[in-house]
């Protein structure tokens, strides 16, 4: 019965879950599509640009606190990160910090859906991405930063190094998180190391389930918006502390440096 009566938060596209997080009637877009700023790159690569280049940036209020949620478009080129996009996640995140400096209460909700830096515009996602670390290490020393991983793309490359600064993370069941995607790994070091295809054996190695279990989000929530809200709510009442990684850290501190560069297969 629960499971009929869920309401799926990860079908969402990006602006209705920035709508489902914030207190109703109180959403309120920055830049949205009718600004038109999009990415003056995609075109000249045979790729149809959108007004919003796939970042949803709303204000308004969560559990009636001034609150800015700031969510990605899993279904616009896999939620890449380019220039725009990059600059509007940023900009957020810096304008929060100018509210908490201020001594305004802010929740700050980063809602994640994304392959990582876009391939189309990468130097310009990469620096993008340096600039989104920056601003939620300086936002999440004054207040926490909450990011919640689950949408269908999941969260990976620059942005799962953003997801990691967070100081809270809310995962569901259908969330994958990793640094390099199915897809890269194939590509760089062939079909015995994954099977990008092998959707189990994916969910096995970085859906949000073993993410939990190995330590990298502090919340585990179903797919259903009221669990996510509450879940992003508790995040900001009684935020949790991540346990420690149950992978070991790489390199392992444990080796010596001739170890290790024979384990890399490199001539000491
Ligand atoms: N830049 C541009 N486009 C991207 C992208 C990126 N970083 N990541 C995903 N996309 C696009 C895909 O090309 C695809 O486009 P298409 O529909 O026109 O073919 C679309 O997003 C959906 O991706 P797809 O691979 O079909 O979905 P999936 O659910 O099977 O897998 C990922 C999604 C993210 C797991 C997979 O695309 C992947 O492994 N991407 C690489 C992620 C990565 O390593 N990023 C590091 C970059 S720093």
């Amino acid at each position: 019965m629960t499971l009929l009566l869920a309401e799926s938060f990860a079908e969402r596209g990006a602006r209705e879950r920035a709508q489902a997080l914030l207190d109703s009637s109180t959403y309120r877009e920055l830049l949205d599509p009718f600004a038109r700023v999009s990415s003056p790159y995609l075109a000249a690569q045979g790729v149809a640009p959108q007004f919003d280049d796939g970042v949803v940036v709303a204000r308004g209020t969560l559990g009636g606190v001034r609150a800015c949620v700031i969510a990605t478009d899993g279904r616009f080129l896999g939620g890449s990160i380019g220039e725009i996009g990059g600059a509007k996640i940023a900009g957020a995140l810096e304008r929060s910090r100018r509210d908490a400096e201020r001594g305004t209460a802010i929740r700050t909700v980063l809602a994640l859906d994304t392959g990582g830096i876009r391939l189309q515009e990468a130097n310009l996602g990469i620096l993008a991405v340096a600039e989104i670390c920056d601003a939620i290490v300086a936002l999440r020393e004054l207040v926490p930063v909450v990011a919640v991983i689950a949408g269908r793309v999941g969260v990976y490359g620059g942005l799962s190094l953003s997801t990691a600064l967070c100081s809270q993370v809310i995962v569901s069941e259908g969330a994958r998180i990793g640094l390099n995607g199915p897809d890269v790994v194939e590509t760089e070091a062939g079909i015995d190391e994954m099977d990008s295809s092998d959707r189990p054996l994916i969910w096995r190695v970085m859906g949000g389930r073993r993410r939990y279990a190995q330590g990298f989000a502090t919340d585990f929530v179903d797919d259903d918006i009221a669990a996510v809200r509450a879940a992003v709510e508790r995040a900001f009442v009684q935020p949790r502390e991540l346990g420690p990684l149950a992978a070991p850290p790489f390199p392992d501190p444990r080796l010596d440096r001739t170890s290790f560069l024979h384990a890399m297969g490199i001539e000491p």
